[in-house]
């Protein structure tokens, strides 16, 4: 092969796509992978940390030699059958790449709906029609008076224009022949002199999470969903979590912008996907409700994260963010509008949850737990509301584990183990990629059942069972022999992973007894439990309480509710009285910090047991 040198460009052959593009001399396979659309898991944002992003090189490759992640990630077995971390292995030549099933990133499982109130429907944006009389030489008044002259006749309330409006406001006037639906938001603001058109129109209810965005498209006459769409969040090639999405907006030059563009271009193109099978025009979206937690509110604002990122942890603005649709760099409706959030770590997700849920409204004690990278907990306790936020990282994505990932097509989701056999399910049918969060917790608790595992997460040496082996890592459970698996290799649970998911569990659980004890309750005084988000969903609420992810209370008392984020922004939309309420939500929770709680480390160390 002829010497090239550092700028010029080698070639790259990725199997199975066959797919051959360009990278330069030097950079990472997983650089070229992105420069090329090509998808690969790097759930640690190329950081060398997730060991996700598996390529296998054909022997004598012309790439740099592994690293010290390479080598602490793979083990020397997988080196030696050319196993390496896209992310860490360069390219000096021309070169050909298989990418495993294992490293593809695959088709989400997100949960798009949950449980949604009625409300009363007062749409934030509406249509009144008016017909106004031409101008002429005996009535010269302007456009703008005479509009609003209309539109305060019809409705018998002030309006104001929107600047944004006023420069196209005489072309629009003449050309729909002064009779035109002005578009009215919040019931003041006309942001629009559209084509006259029956029904109030449409609107986008956003849930812009971590890890995945979703959007409905809301007939703001029914208040019904009529079309969704969903998708990975892409800021996820810079980490999972949100301190990795503000380590990279602080850092890296442009970062903010990078992020709030890459969030934002999705939005519009997931709201193009539904607009487009709701069979709707675009023209007829007039507004978004978008809500989030704190770090993504700010992002897709494009507000400095620094507040965020140290303690104390203070958000730029709690209250309701109410902008144009441009400001946000949103193709789609006139207006945006953020709801407002609780504190630097709950967000307006959560907010969004309680106005769909209404356990705000409750008058016995009750919890809500939204659980993802990081976990919101309110706890109503009857009187009051309480919030905190627990940074329980990407575990139950499947991050940090040996053979974890997400809910996706190929992940293993449910696990038994009966009489020393062991049963378990695979989103989509497949032969399985790996375990996702629900498996491993379902693991844990049937493993604890069946006596295979004690409360510290060590495997029982004397336990006799023929799938519990010594491996690279120390003990580990065949879950999926290699015979049964897609790529082959076994898929096993070790205790390194027990480590994690017990890490994690334990500031679920810590975060929800900090609560408790704020309010002098215990777990048996709570009425209700709802679990909200993607994750919760698709759990088993047994087997979390059994492995003391879930307070201990009757599974019966607990209601997996699914996205209830995005249905607290719909009703929000649909409702001026809902946003209302969600603002009084906003201004009276009390936010606990537990970085300064003193109790958490006790409850945390408690949490780090299995029951
Ligand atoms: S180890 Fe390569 S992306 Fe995480």
């Amino acid at each position: 092969m002829a010497a090239k040198h550092p700028g010029v460009a080698h070639t790259l052959a990725v199997e199975p796509y066959g797919l051959r593009v360009a990278a330069r001399h030097g950079e990472t396979i997983l650089s070229a992978f992105r420069r090329s659309g090509i998808p690969v898991r790097s759930e640690c944002g190329g950081r060398g940390l997730c060991g996700k992003c598996q390529v296998v090189l054909q022997e004598g490759a012309a790439v740099t030699p592994p690293t010290g992640q390479e080598e602490r990630l793979l083990g020397g077995e997988l080196l030696a059958r050319g196993y390496r971390l896209a992310c860490q292995a360069a390219i000096l030549g021309d070169l050909r790449v298989y990418v495993p099933p294992e490293s593809r990133s695959v088709l989400l499982q997100v949960a798009s709906r949950g449980l949604a109130r009625a409300v009363r429907l007062r749409p934030l944006a509406s249509r009144v029609r008016v017909e106004l009389q031409p101008p002429s030489l005996r009535d010269v008044l302007a456009d703008w008076e005479r509009l609003k002259w209309s539109v305060e006749a019809r409705t018998g309330r002030p309006v104001r224009l929107d600047p944004e409006l006023l420069p196209h406001l005489p072309v629009r006037l003449r050309a729909l022949g002064w009779r035109v639906d002005a578009v009215l938001w919040r019931g003041e603001l006309v942001v629009d002199a559209a084509e006259p058109r029956e029904g109030e129109g449409y609107g986008l209810a956003v849930d812009i999470g971590t890890s995945k965005i979703v959007v409905h498209l809301v007939d703001l006459r029914t208040g019904e969903t009529v079309a969704e769409a969903k998708a990975e969040n892409p800021q996820v090639f810079v980490g999972e979590d949100i301190i990795a999405r503000m380590t990279y907006a602080l850092r890296e030059r442009e970062g903010l912008a990078e992020l709030k563009r890459l969030v934002v271009d999705a939005v519009n193109n997931l709201a193009a996907a539904a607009i487009s099978s709701g069979g709707v025009s675009a023209s007829d979206v007039l507004a978004a409700v978008l809500v989030g937690n704190t770090v993504m509110h700010h992002i897709a604002l494009g507000i400095d994260v620094r507040g965020l990122a140290a303690s104390p942890f203070v958000p730029a603005v709690r209250g309701t963010v109410d902008v144009p649709a441009s400001f946000v760099g949103l193709r789609y409706g006139r207006r945006a509008l953020f709801p407002p959030v609780v504190a630097g770590y709950v967000g307006s997700d959560a907010v969004a949850d309680l106005v769909a849920t209404g356990m705000h409204e409750e008058h016995e004690p009750a919890m809500l737990l939204d659980i993802g990278t990081n976990t919101e907990v309110i706890l109503n306790t009857g009187e009051e509301l309480l919030a905190c936020s627990a940074p329980s990282g990407p575990v139950f994505e499947g991050g940090h584990l040996r053979f974890g990932m997400k809910a996706a097509v190929g992940a293993v989701d449910r696990v038994e183990i009966d009489g020393g056999e062991i049963r378990y399910s695979v989103i989509g049918g497949t032969r399985p990629l790996g375990l996702c969060g629900s498996a491993y917790i379902d693991f844990a608790a049937e493993a604890l059942r069946a006596g295979l595992l004690d409360s510290r997460g060590f495997f029982r040496r004397d336990s006799g069972d023929a799938r519990l082996r010594r491996g690279e890592a120390g003990y580990e459970y065949v879950v999926v022999p290699a015979d049964e698996s897609a790529s082959g290799h076994d898929i096993t649970v070790s205790e390194k992973d027990l480590s994690e998911l017990r890490l994690a569990k334990a500031a679920v659980y810590a975060a929800s007894m900090v609560l408790l004890e704020e309010a002098g309750l215990g777990p048996e005084d709570l009425r209700r439990v709802y679990i909200a988000g993607s994750f919760g969903y698709g759990l088993s609420v047994e087997n979390a309480i059994r492995i003391g992810l879930l307070p201990p209370v009757n599974p019966s008392a607990v209601l997996q509710v699914g996205n209830t984020a995005v249905e607290g922004a719909r009703l929000i939309l649909v409702s001026e009285d809902t946003l209302e309420e969600a603002e009084r939500i906003a201004a009276s929770t009390g936010y606990v910090e537990l970085t300064a709680a003193e109790s958490f480390p006790r409850y945390f160390r408690r949490g780090l047991r299995f029951p």
